[in-house]
C-alpha cells in the first residue's frame, strides 16, 4: 500500500490573531508513504533536502508513529518520500505541513482507524498550537483554540478574489527564537486593541468585506516585539500598503511578510522586496492565493 498527499503552506496570526487564526496558501509539500517489508527509508527533495533528518527524528516519521501508536497498528517497515516546496523556518507552516501530511498518510496506510478530529489533536500536540495545523487540514481561513484536551475550530472559505503576496527573506528564524522575544505580560489596552481587531477581522473575512482588513489586521501583541529580529518589518508593511495592498502582516513567527491585495500583486511584491533590501535583507517574492482545499490525497495504490 502506498499513499500520496499534498499539504498546503499556512500563515498563522494574520496580524492580531496570535496563536488562533490561520490561512492556507497555494504553496505545497508533497508526501508519499509506503509500507515496506522492514526498516525506515526517507528521501527528501526540494526545500530542506540535506538539512532535514532522514532518520527516526524526521518530523513526518514522528507524526506517523504517533498515529500508529494511538491506533496500535504498525506497518512492518516504512518508506517516506518528501518533496517540499514550503521553505523551512520562514513562518509558512513547514513543520505543520510535515506533521499534517504525516498523520494523514499514516492513518490512510493503516485503513483510516482515526477520525479527523483525533488526527487534528495529535498534530496540534506535536506542533504546540493549532493555528497552522488547522488550516493545513481544512484549507481556507480557520479560527481555532485549545480547550482542555480538545481543539475547537471554525472554518471559512472567503471569496477567492484576494491575492497573497509573500516576501520570503533569505534567512531562517526558528519559532522558538521568535517567541522568546515576546513579553510574558502585556498591557490590558493592547489586549483590547487586539481583541477588537480580531473580531472585526473574522467578520470581514466571513462576509468577504476585504476593505476592512487594512485596519482589522493591526496588532500590538507580537509584531512590534519581533521587529527586533526582522529588520524592516514595519517598513515592509507600509511599502506594501503604499503599493496598493489592502493589508500586510508578519506571517506566523516570521520572517516572511504577507500582503493581501485585490490588484497588482507584482507591484506590491516589488515594493516589499525593495523595502526589505533597504534593510539589507534579500527576499524572494511569491504571488499566490488562498488555498481553499486542505491537505488531500493525490494518489493511493494498493
Ligand atoms: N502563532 C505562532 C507564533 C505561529 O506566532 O509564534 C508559529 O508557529
Amino acid at each position: 500500500m502506498k499513499v500520496k498527499y499534498r499539504v498546503p503552506a499556512t500563515s498563522a496570526n494574520l496580524g492580531p490573531g496570535f496563536d488562533s487564526l490561520g490561512l492556507a496558501i497555494e504553496l505545497f509539500n508533497y508526501l508519499e508513504m509506503e509500507e515496506i517489508e522492514q526498516g525506515l527509508r526517507i528521501t527528501i527533495t526540494g526545500e530542506g533536502a540535506g538539512e532535514l533528518p532522514t532518520n527516526k527524528s524526521n518530523l513526518v516519521f514522528r507524526a506517523a508513529m504517533a498515529v500508529f501508536k494511538k491506533a496500535n497498528k504498525y506497518p512492518s517497515g516504512l518508506r517516506i518520500i518528501q518533496h517540499n516546496e514550503i521553505p523551512l523556518s520562514r513562518g509558512l507552516g513547514s513543520s505543520s505541513a510535515a506533521i499534517v501530511g504525516g498523520v494523514l498518510a499514516a492513518n490512510h496506510l493503516i485503513g483510516n482507524p482515526l477520525s479527523i478530529v483525533e488526527l487534528l489533536e495529535i498534530a496540534t500536540k506535536l506542533e504546540g498550537h493549532p493555528d497552522n495545523v488547522a488550516p493545513a487540514f481544512f484549507g481556507g481561513f480557520v479560527a481555532s483554540c485549545l480547550a482542555e484536551n480538545s481543539v475547537k475550530y471554525i472554518t471559512a472559505h472567503p471569496d477567492n478574489e484576494l491575492q497573497i503576496v509573500l516576501a520570503i527573506p533569505d534567512f531562517q528564524l526558528k519559532t522558538k527564537a521568535s517567541r522568546s522575544c515576546l513579553p510574558k505580560e502585556v498591557p490590558l489596552k493592547d489586549v483590547v486593541f487586539n481583541i477588537s481587531r480580531v473580531a472585526c477581522l473574522v467578520g470581514a473575512l466571513m462576509k468577504s468585506e476585504f476593505h476592512h482588513l487594512s485596519w482589522a489586521t493591526e496588532d500590538r501583541l507580537h509584531q512590534q516585539y519581533r521587529s527586533s529580529l526582522i529588520p524592516g518589518l514595519q517598513e515592509v508593511i507600509q511599502a506594501a500598503k503604499r503599493a496598493g495592498a489592502i493589508a500586510s502582516v508578519l506571517s506566523g513567527a516570521g520572517p516572511t511578510m504577507l500582503a493581501l491585495s485585490e490588484k497588482d500583486p507584482e507591484n506590491v511584491g516589488e515594493a516589499m522586496r525593495l523595502a526589505f533590501k533597504r534593510f539589507g535583507v534579500e527576499a524572494k517574492i511569491v504571488c499566490t492565493k488562498i488555498c481553499n482545499n486542505g491537505a488531500k490525497t493525490i494518489d493511493s495504490f494498493s
